[in-house]
């Protein structure tokens, strides 16, 4: 695999690290570090990053708010995540810019497609906030959207588990890992990849998806290095 241009997914809830809510620092610094790794070696980098660990937009139904209103407190708490996460990629010297779907002049330049490819083209981390804009839209599916507008090679899920399983294996203790697997063979069976928006986006798209552990040190220079981590589907 020779990817030359990637869209990075990262979980909000995995910022949190060891906490129970926010972002955990030495986390935060852990990823900017994974990042630089891998632009330093010319991989043109763009990343959506979710906003679970500070507001979820299911769990504001879930106290009687409407999903909508829900939604858009979701995207604003991705915008917190970009923000953090554009403060570490810089304190570590990595140029970036941060668009967002939803226009907040005076923090982000909006999302412009063809401006985010030129920054892309220059070797900028382009980092893309407040998902799709759009409410009922998870992050996953901004990531997909956002990895088909910009022509990305690949989309890299960054998850706490390393790779797709036969069953969830933090409960079924016989689950085994797969290292590849087909679109179609994830519909049959079932497998809770991404929301069924986002995968169909990119199944339709062709776009192929790596789910791996990005919890793990030096594991996605190791990914685009072509060793054999995560699963990939395609
Ligand atoms: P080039 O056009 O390639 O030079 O890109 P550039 O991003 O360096 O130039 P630009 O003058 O567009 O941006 C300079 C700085 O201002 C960058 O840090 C941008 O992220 C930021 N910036 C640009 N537009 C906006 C905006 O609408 N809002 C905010 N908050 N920042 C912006």
């Amino acid at each position: 695999m020779n990817y030359k241009r990637i869209l990075l997914k990262l979980s909000g809830e995995s910022l949190m690290g060891d906490k129970n809510f926010g972002i955990d620092n030495t986390r935060l610094s852990d990823y900017a570090t994974q990042i630089k790794e891998i632009t330093d070696s010319g991989i043109e980098v763009a990343i959506v990053i979710g906003g679970g660990n500070i507001f979820r937009g299911v769990q504001a139904e879930e106290g009687g708010m409407d999903r909508t209103h829900g939604d858009y407190m979701g995207m604003l708490a991705t915008m917190i995540n970009a923000m953090a996460l554009q403060a570490a990629l810089e304190s570590k010297g990595v140029d970036s810019r941060l668009q967002s779907a939803i226009e907040m002049r005076e923090i982000a330049e909006p999302y412009v497609r063809r401006k985010a490819v030129r920054h892309l083209e220059k070797g900028r981390v382009v980092i893309f906030g407040a998902g799709t804009g759009n409410p009922f839209f998870t992050t996953d599916s901004a990531a997909s959207l956002r990895a088909i507008e910009i022509n990305a090679d690949v989309i890299l899920k960054g998850t706490r588990v390393d790779g797709i399983y036969t069953a969830d294996p933090e409960k079924d203790p016989t689950a085994t890992k797969y290292k590849a697997i087909s679109f179609d063979e994830v519909y049959a069976k079932g497998l809770n990849v991404m929301d069924m928006t986002a995968f169909t986006l990119c199944k339709e798209n062709s776009l192929p998806i790596i789910v791996f552990n990005m919890d793990e040190k030096g594991n996605l220079k190791r990914l685009l290095n072509g060793e054999e981590v995560g699963t990939i589907v395609s």
